[in-house]
C-alpha cells in the first residue's frame, strides 16, 4: 500500500515538472489577431478561421490542455510546420490571383482529406468541417475566383510546333499522349481552366489492375489545360490551349524528384516551363498532399467506373 502510493506520489510530481519544460518561441508568442480574410465573403472566411488558423496563421488559439507538457509540443510543431506551408496571416500582402491560389491550395488540402490535422480535430471537434463547410468554399471558388472565359478560338486540332525544346531537367515532350486514353477531367475554379488528364496503355493497364499505388515504372501522366470558352448557349467548352503537363514514372530514374520525371509546355508554341532544373520541386510541393497515394491525384476508382460503361 505505502508503495503503491509512493509511485502514485512520484508519478504526479513527474507530471508537475515536466510542465517545467515547455516548447521555444511559440510558447511566447503572443497570439495576433488576423483580419477577416479581404474581399471574401464573411461566411467563408469563418470556415477557415475556425478550422485552420490555429496553425495557418498567426492566430492561435490554445485551449488549457493544449498547454500542458507534452502536447503544447506537438501543438507547437504542428504551427511551425503548418505556417511554412500556408500562412493565412499574408493574405493582405497578396495579390487577387495569389489569394485565389491559396484558397484552392487550402480546398485541396481538405478534399484530400489531410486537412484539418484529425489528430487535431478529436480535442477539437469544433475544428471539423462538415460537407456544408467545403460545398461553401467550393462554391465561393467556383463563383467568384474563376476568371473571365477568353474568347480565343479553340486551336485543339491543329498541330502546334515542328519542332518542341527539351524541359530544362532534360525531359523531351511526348507529341504522343494524344492518342492515349483520356482518364479524368478537371476543372480549375481559380484560372478558369479546363484539363483533361490523359494516361499512356501502361497506366490503363495499372487501372485495370488496380496497381496504383505505387504506380508501375512506364506510367505515364499528361495534363492539358485549355480555357474555358463560352458559347452564345451558355455552354463552356475547351478554348486557347494553355500548357501540357507530363509525370513520367521512375522509381530509380526519377528517385529524387519522388519517382517522378516533371514536365511542362506552356502555350502554343509549347515552350518548355522552367528556369533551372529544379523548376519541378514546384511541381513536388503542390502534389505532397497526394504522397501517401504516389504523388497523384487522380482517383483510379473514378476511372475504373468510367471504364465499365
Ligand atoms: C493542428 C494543426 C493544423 C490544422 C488545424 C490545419 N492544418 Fe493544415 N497543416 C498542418 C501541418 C503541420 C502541415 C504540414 C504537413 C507536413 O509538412 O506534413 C499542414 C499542411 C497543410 C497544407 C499543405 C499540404 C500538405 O498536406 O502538406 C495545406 C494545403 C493545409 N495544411 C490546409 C489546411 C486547411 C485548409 C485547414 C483547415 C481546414 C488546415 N490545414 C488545418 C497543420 C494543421
Ligand atoms: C498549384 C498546385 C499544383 C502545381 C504547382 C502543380 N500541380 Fe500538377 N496537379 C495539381 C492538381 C490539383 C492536380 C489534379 C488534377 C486537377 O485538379 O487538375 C494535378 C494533376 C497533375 C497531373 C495528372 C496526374 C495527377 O496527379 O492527377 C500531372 C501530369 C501534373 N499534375 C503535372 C504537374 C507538373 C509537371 C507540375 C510542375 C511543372 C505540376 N503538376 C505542378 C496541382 C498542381
Amino acid at each position: 500500500m505505502k508503495l503503491k502510493f509512493k509511485i502514485i506520489l512520484g508519478i504526479i510530481s513527474l507530471v508537475v515538472l515536466a510542465q517545467l519544460i515547455r516548447p521555444e518561441e511559440i510558447s511566447s508568442a503572443k497570439a495576433q489577431p488576423v483580419k477577416m480574410l479581404a474581399g471574401v465573403p464573411e461566411e467563408v472566411a469563418k470556415v477557415l478561421e475556425t478550422s485552420c488558423f490555429d496553425c495557418h496563421s498567426s492566430q492561435t488559439s490554445w485551449r488549457w490542455f493544449d498547454r500542458l507538457t507534452p502536447v503544447n509540443f506537438l501543438v507547437a510543431s504542428h504551427i511551425r510546420d503548418g505556417r511554412k506551408t500556408l500562412d493565412f496571416s499574408q493574405w493582405d500582402s497578396l495579390a487577387t490571383p495569389q489569394r485565389n491560389a491559396m484558397l484552392y491550395f487550402a480546398l485541396n488540402g481538405i478534399l484530400s482529406k489531410e486537412m484539418p490535422l484529425s489528430s487535431y480535430t478529436t480535442l477539437h471537434p469544433s475544428a471539423k468541417l462538415d460537407p456544408k463547410d467545403i460545398d461553401l468554399l467550393r462554391a465561393y471558388l467556383l463563383n467568384n475566383a474563376v476568371s473571365k472565359p477568353s474568347n480565343v478560338e479553340n486551336k485543339a486540332d491543329k498541330p502546334f510546333v515542328k519542332e518542341v525544346k527539351k524541359s530544362p531537367n532534360g525531359m523531351a515532350y511526348l507529341p504522343n499522349y494524344r492518342n492515349w486514353k483520356a482518364i479524368s477531367t478537371t476543372e480549375r475554379f481559380d484560372n478558369g481552366t479546363i484539363r483533361i488528364i490523359f494516361g499512356n496503355p501502361i497506366a490503363v493497364e495499372a487501372i485495370h489492375k488496380g496497381k496504383t499505388n505505387p504506380w508501375p515504372d512506364g506510367t505515364i501522366f499528361a495534363k492539358t489545360a485549355w480555357k474555358q470558352q463560352k458559347a452564345e448557349d451558355g455552354n463552356v467548352y475547351a478554348g486557347q490551349f494553355v500548357q501540357v503537363e507530363f509525370m513520367v514514372k521512375g522509381a530509380k530514374r526519377y528517385a529524387g524528384t519522388k519517382g517522378w520525371g516533371w514536365a511542362r509546355w506552356k502555350g502554343e508554341n509549347l515552350l518548355p516551363y522552367g528556369k533551372t532544373v529544379k523548376f519541378d520541386s514546384e511541381c513536388i510541393s503542390c502534389h505532397r498532399p497526394e504522397r501517401n497515394s504516389d504523388y497523384v491525384f487522380t482517383r483510379p476508382l473514378d476511372i475504373k467506373g468510367l471504364d465499365k460503361k
